[in-house]
């Protein structure tokens, strides 16, 4: 037995926050990130502080038990994988809330966007049982899109797959986009975890994207990806003289590497 903050899992979390302040998709307190814990690994640590119950409503039934890594709310990610015990906790999730189990120090609590960490996880355990974190963050040019492009699921993942070749094999299923909203509350969250029932990708315009994967490597993987496209297009939008990728081209691609783009976007 040991420390959670030696969980693998915990050290891949901080490391992957630093990476994400270096790229400058976290300034301040922006992004957060949070990853289910399988049994084993529930085992592998052991719990030496005294349980905090916090009430939260509406948590989705199939979470009821479930183990949770979480970064703190207000948690500036350069600062993360230095800080730890303050930055990053374990919460038990029950019908009436949560127990915070591990971190949290100074009496710290989890993100804002707890609801929508909650919702998203409850939404792609449905219909992926691999499904392990999801991944917040404030990517600058997929942001930036938001501003110059329509809002609308299949005109945005369109323009993405023809920016890269490789997109439509990162994420054929697309992306989800949903209007300005407010942040942190149970409406973002459900709107999101809607989404989400058919793709891994939401961009919150005006805000940033979040991903949801197995691994963190994973959901990390899909934001870099959608925003290598984002800023190819924003650089591009204005001036191209090539008519970019085509439908044919693109399901040339999806029939070579066997993969299903997502129906109603080529033709
Ligand atoms: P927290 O600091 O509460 O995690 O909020 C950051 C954020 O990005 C909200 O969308
Ligand atoms: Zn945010």
């Amino acid at each position: 037995m040991t420390k959670y903050t030696e969980l693998t899992a915990v050290k891949e979390l901080a490391d992957l926050t630093y990476t994400m302040w270096q790229m400058g998709w976290d300034e301040k307190n922006g992004g957060n990130i949070s990853y289910l814990l399988s049994e084993k690994e529930v085992k592998e640590f052991y719990r030496d502080q005294v349980p905090r119950f916090i009430e939260l409503k509406n948590i989705p039934s199939n979470l009821i038990g479930r183990y949770l890594i979480i970064t703190a709310s207000g948690s500036n990610f350069r600062l993360v994988k230095d800080s730890i015990e303050t930055t990053v906790g374990v919460i038990k999730i029950k019908q009436e809330g949560y127990t915070i189990i591990a971190g949290f120090e100074n009496n710290n609590q989890p993100t804002s966007e707890i609801y929508m960490h909650l919702l998203s996880h409850s939404a792609r355990l449905e219909v992926d049982p691999t499904h392990r974190v999801v991944v917040h963050n404030h990517a600058t040019e997929i942001s930036e899109m938001t501003f110059v492009h329509e809002l609308d699921d299949k005109a945005l993942t369109r323009s993405l797959w023809g920016m890269v070749t490789e997109c439509i094999i990162v994420f054929p299923d697309g992306v989800g986009v949903l209007p300005w909203m407010v942040c942190g509350n149970e409406e973002i969250g459900k709107a999101t975890a809607k989404k989400l029932t058919n793709c891994r990708i939401v961009i919150w315009s005006h805000h940033g994207i979040l991903a949801t994967g197995s691994s963190l490597n994973d959901a990390f993987g899909l934001i870099e990806t959608v925003n290598k496209a984002a800023k190819i297009y924003m650089n591009t939008f204005d001036k191209r003289i090539t008519k970019g990728i085509t439908d044919k081209q693109l399901l040339d691609v999806c029939d070579f590497f066997g993969v299903t783009p997502k129906k109603g976007i080529l033709n």
